[in-house]
């Protein structure tokens, strides 16, 4: 027989969505300032702004709340989530956070000083807002192939190499507390590092005395692709591929409101005990007890079940599945977008969809705005809003790419939702040149202003 695929799961919940009208979103986009972060979510019908903290839980998640401990010290909890993260990444010391940025803000208050440069393969906006909010410079040692909607290649998230070493060369040994790589890379759009490139940049951390760490956010989709990919795990399972690249860096950052399958959860995980220590007083000070660190017992409880969900095998294929067939669906259309497609998001290339919108007035941000008015779909601007100013010269940054990210929330929609995403996103583009002036900022905060930012219509 040659049947269908069939998704390894059924529906036990569902929650309603609004639909709502042309005219009625064009009156709150204009209230929200032309910035889709300020809308309610009842104003929108898919929400593809994000995946972080999106995703539905299985029923085993809300069940092991139940079993939550919610003592100050010392919970069963912690003691169930620590055993789990220990095991999956073999790192023996642990410290939960309520979200990726307050891993990154209680590692680097350990290891961050002004002055310092932090290379990366691409760094994660916040990762770069915590790195320079202490005066440090986040260096993006990218791949130039990634910058490159249209070229082909496994493993787009690599680090370049070259430009590392170049790094290290340039700048005195002390200056450069250690290296991140980001997996998947989100900025470059959720383009996956190879266990080869990991491997590399072990060796050269080594041998220049750096620390590797690894922001770790989509750890589990960059296993699945090593798997498809990288024809020398093959035959490993995707907990052996998770436990190699972690065998390689000396500790990481977490945002488990992605590949930890709960709404809201971080944590750092390290090998030194030192460091450990270090980060702890950083943890009482900014989330809280080292047993807890900003987490409720239930959020441990229902990370611990979401850390092994993640790495089954049939998880990670639907959900890349579900990804990669909005992605052809839209390029076999003739869609300009990102290839190969990412881990988590379907990337639109707005410089290509609206090649008559100078970079000065945000073409990726009309195009979630067009999308948002047209047809209720929320998305996110990956370009130059988000790019935010040079910190020295005040000047506007202009990324290489100009992108509009349509991130899929995990275990949420279905093929129909994501159909009637593909034909919003056809129609619109079949009528890109009655868009003719894009946005000016009106108010902007010093630092990650594409949250809050007010535009105006040109
Ligand atoms: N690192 C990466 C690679 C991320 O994608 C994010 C968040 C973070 C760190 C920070 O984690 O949100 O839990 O504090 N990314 C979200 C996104 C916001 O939409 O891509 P957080």
């Amino acid at each position: 027989m040659n049947l269908p695929y069939c998704p390894p799961y059924k529906i036990k919940t569902v929650e309603a969505i609004t639909p709502s009208t042309t005219a009625q979103r064009k009156k709150w986009l204009a209230a929200a300032d032309y910035n889709l972060f300020r809308l309610r979510s009842d104003q929108v019908l898919i929400d593809l702004l994000t995946d972080s903290g999106t995703g539905a839980m299985s029923d085993r998640q809300w069940a092991a709340l139940m079993q939550a401990d919610e003592s100050y010290a010392g919970s069963h909890s912690y003691a169930r989530l620590k055993k789990i993260v220990c095991a999956l990444t073999g790192f023996e010391h642990f410290i939960p956070t309520h979200q990726g940025r307050a891993a990154e803000n209680i590692l680097f208050s350990a290891l961050v000083k002004p002055g310092d440069i932090v290379p990366g393969n691409a760094h994660f906006d916040t990762t770069k807002g915590h790195i320079e909010y202490r005066k440090a410079i986040a260096v993006d040692c990218t791949v130039d192939t990634a910058y490159d909607p249209d070229a082909a290649m496994d493993f787009k998230g690599n680090i370049d190499l070259n430009k590392l070493e170049a790094c290290f060369k340039k700048y005195p040994p002390e200056k450069i507390p250690f290296v991140l790589l980001t997996i998947t890379c989100n900025s470059v759009g959720g383009q996956p590092v190879s266990l080869a490139n990991i491997q590399e940049t072990r060796t050269l951390c080594d041998h220049y005395g750096k620390r590797l760490f690894i922001d770790a956010a989509r750890f589990a989709e960059n296993a699945y692709f090593i798997k498809n990919r990288e024809p020398d795990y093959a035959a490993y399972s995707i907990p052996q591929i998770v436990k190699a690249i972690f065998d390689l860096a000396d500790g990481m950052t977490m945002s488990a409101k992605k590949d930890g399958l709960v709404n809201m959860g971080g944590f750092v995980a390290l090998r030194e005990k030192s460091l450990y220590n270090a980060c702890s007083v950083f943890c009482i000070l900014f989330e809280g007890f080292v047993t807890y660190g900003g987490l409720s017992g239930r959020d441990m409880e229902a990370l611990a079940v979401g850390l092994k969900e993640v790495v089954d095998f049939h998880y990670l294929e639907s959900r890349i599945r579900e990804v990669h067939r909005l992605g052809e669906q839209l390029a076999t259309r003739g869609i300009p977008l990102q290839k190969p497609f990412g881990g988590h998001a379907i990337f639109l290339d707005a410089l290509q969809f609206f090649p008559h919108i100078p970079r000065e007035e945000f073409p990726a941000q009309l195009l979630a705005t067009a999308l948002y008015e047209t047809a209720g779909i929320r998305t996110a601007e990956i370009g130059t809003l988000l790019a935010d100013r040079d910190p020295k010269t005040r000047q506007n940054r202009f990324p290489k790419l100009e992108l509009l990210r349509l991130a899929i929330p995990r275990r949420t929609y279905s093929c129909e939702h994501l159909d009637y995403v593909v034909e919003a996103v056809i129609q619109l583009y079949e009528n890109r040149y009655a868009y003719t002036r894009g946005y000016a900022i009106l108010w902007e905060a010093p630092i990650l202003r594409h949250f809050t930012v007010r535009l105006a219509r040109l």
